[in-house]
C-alpha cells in the first residue's frame, strides 16, 4: 500500500534501512577499540549477551509501538496512553527523543565531516594535490565547518526525498557497498605483517577484565547506542513497516547485521593497529593502555596508511569512504525523527522540513565547533549516556505496563499468526516489562555515580 505517509517497499529495504541506522561509527570505530582495551573476545561475549538480552528486546518495543501506531513517537505514545497524565508523559517523551536525535546528529555530523575530509584528502593525494590533502586532514575551524555542512547537505538531500526514494533507496545501495568495502579491507589488512598479533588480542579472551561490573554496563551503553535505541529512530522506521512483516524476525535480522558488522570491523581495526605497531607507529599510551577512539582513527591509522606508500593512500581512501557511508546511513535515520514529526503533526512539506531542521542542526554543530573543548564531550555524554537509556526505559514501560497484552499480541499476530505459540511470546512480554526497565535503570544509576 502506498500510503500518504510513506512505507518501505520490501523487507530487504527495511532491513537495509534499519541496519543502516544501526551500523555506524559506533560499530566500526567504537566497538573494536572497546573490545581491544577490555578483554578482547571476553568483551565480545559480554557484548553479544547484552545485545540479545537487552538491546534486541528494547528494539522490539520500539518497532512494535511504531508499526502499531503508523505514526511518529509523539503521536504513537499518546495513542497508547489510557489517561491524561500518561498522554502528557508519552507526548513529552516523544518530543525529548526528537530533540535528543537532533543533538546526536549535531555531533555525529562533525565527526562524519572529518571522515569525509580524510576520504577526499586521499583522493587529493592520488591527484598530486598535496597542499589540499594537508588542509583537509588538519584540524581547523574552516575544515570542520565545511565537512559538517557537506555531510549535513547529503543527509538533508536524502531525507527530503522521503521513505522509499530517499531512505530505502540509499540504504539499499550503500549498505552492500559498506559490507564489500569492509570485507576487502579486512582481507587486505590480514595479509600484512603484524596483523596476527592484533588478531590474538581480539580473539584471546580475558574474562577477568570483561566481567568487571562497570564493563558490563559499558557494553550495555554501547549496545544501546549501536542499535540506535531510545530516540525514536527505530520507532519511526517501524512505523513505515507494513502489517505483513514478522516483527520478531525483522528485528532479529537487524540486530544480527548490526552485531555482525561490529564483529567484522574488529577483524579490521585490531589487526590494523598492530600492523601500525609493526611499522613503527606508537599504539600504546604512556600508561601502557591501547590507544583508542579519536587518536586511533585520526592519528594511528593515518600514520599506518602513510607508512604503506601508495597502497596506503588507496587503503585510506577505502577506509574513510567506508566510515562516511556508515555515518550517512545512520545520520539519515536521526534526521528522519524530527522531520517525520514536523511533517505529520504540523503539516509542513517534507522538503521544507528537512531543509529547515537540517539548517538548525547545522547551526547547533557550528556552535559546538566554536566551543569544541567544552561542548563536544558534554553533548555526547548528555545524549548517549543519559538520554538514550532513559527514553528507552519509557518505551519499555509503555509496552510492558501501559499497553494491553491482548493488543500487543494482536499487533504481533498480524505478520506472524503463530506467534503466541513461539518462544518469543513466552519470554519477551515479561522481559520487556520487568528485566529491561530494571537493567536500564541500573545503567542510568551507574552513569549518574
Ligand atoms: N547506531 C549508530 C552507530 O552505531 O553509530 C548511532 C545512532 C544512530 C544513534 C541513530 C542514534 C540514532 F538515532
Amino acid at each position: 500500500m502506498a500510503s500518504a505517509r510513506g512505507e518501505f517497499s520490501s523487507r530487504f529495504g527495511f532491513v537495509m534501512a534499519a541496519a543502516g541506522s544501526a551500523v555506524g561509527l559506533g560499530n566500526i570505530w567504537g566497538f573494536p577499540t572497546q573490545a581491544a582495551s577490555n578483554g578482547g573476545a571476553a568483551f565480545l561475549v559480554v557484548y553479544l549477551i547484552v545485545a540479545f538480552t537487552l538491546a534486541y528486546p528494547a528494539l522490539m518495543a520500539e518497532l512494535i509501538i511504531g508499526r502499531h501506531a503508523h505514526a511518529n513517537a509523539v503521536t504513537a505514545l499518546r495513542q497508547l496512553s489510557n489517561t491524561a497524565p500518561q498522554r502528557l508523559i508519552g507526548g513529552t517523551t516523544g518530543l525529548i527523543g526528537l530533540v535528543v536525535a537532533s543533538l546526536i546528529l549535531s555531533f555525529y555530523a562533525i565527526v562524519a565531516g572529518w571522515m569525509m575530509a580524510f576520504c577526499i584528502a586521499s583522493l587529493a593525494t592520488l591527484a598530486g594535490a598535496d597542499s589540499l590533502a594537508l588542509w583537509l586532514t588538519d584540524f581547523s575551524l574552516e575544515r570542520n565547518i565545511l565537512g559538517m555542512v557537506a555531510f549535513m547537505g547529503l543527509t538533508v538531500a536524502i531525507i527530503a526525498r522521503g521513505v522509499q526514494d530517499g531512505i530505502e533507496r540509499w540504504s539499499s545501495r550503500l549498505m552492500p557497498v559498506l559490507l564489500l568495502t569492509l570485507l576487502l579491507l579486512v582481507v587486505y589488512v590480514l595479509t600484512l605483517d603484524g596483523a596476527m598479533d592484533g588478531l590474538r588480542v581480539y580473539l584471546l579472551p580475558d574474562f577477568g577484565r570483561a566481567l568487571a561490573p562497570d564493563l558490563i554496563l559499558k557494553a550495555l551503553g554501547a549496545a544501546f547506542f549501536s542499535l540506535s535505541l531510545g530516540v525514536g529512530t527505530m520507532l519511526i522506521y517501524g512505523s513505515y513497516l507494513d502489517d505483513r512483516q514478522n516483527l520478531p524476525l525483522v528485528g532479529g535480522l537487524v540486530t544480527g547485521v548490526d552485531i555482525g558488522i561490529a564483529v567484522l570491523a574488529g577483524f579490521l581495526v585490531l589487526p590494523a593497529m598492530y600492523v601500525a605497531l609493526h611499522n613503527g607507529v606508537e599504539i600504546f599510551t604512556a600508561g601502557g593502555e591501547l590507544i583508542s577512539e579519536d587518536t586511533l582513527i585520526f592519528t594511528v591509522l593515518p600514520s599506518l596508511f602513510a607508512s604503506m606508500g601508495i597502497a596506503g593512500v588507496v587503503v585510506s581512501l577505502f577506509f574513510f569512504f567506508l566510515m562516511s557511508i556508515a555515518a550517512l546511513t545512520s545520520s539519515i535515520s536521526m534526521l528522519e525523527v524530527p522531520v517525520a514529526y514536523t511533517v505529520e503533526n504540523h503539516g509542513v512539506r517534507r522538503k521544507q522540513a528537512a531543509l529547515a531542521i537540517g539548517a538548525c542542526i547545522g547551526l547547533a554543530s557550528t556552535l559546538i565547533l566554536l566551543n569544541f573543548e567544552t561542548l563536544f564531550g558534554l553533548v555526547v555524554a548528555v545524549t548517549t549516556r543519559y538520554s538514550q537509556p532513559l527514553i528507552g526505559f519509557v518505551f519499555c514501560i509503555y509496552v510492558g505496563w501501559i499497553w494491553h497484552r491482548d493488543q500487543l499480541l494482536q499487533e504481533l499476530r498480524k505478520g506472524n499468526p503463530e506467534v503466541a505459540r513461539g518462544l518469543f511470546w513466552k519470554i519477551w512480554p515479561w522481559w520487556v516489562r520487568v528485566v529491561c526497565p530494571l537493567i536500564i535503570l541500573a545503567i542510568f544509576a551507574q552513569s549518574l555515580l
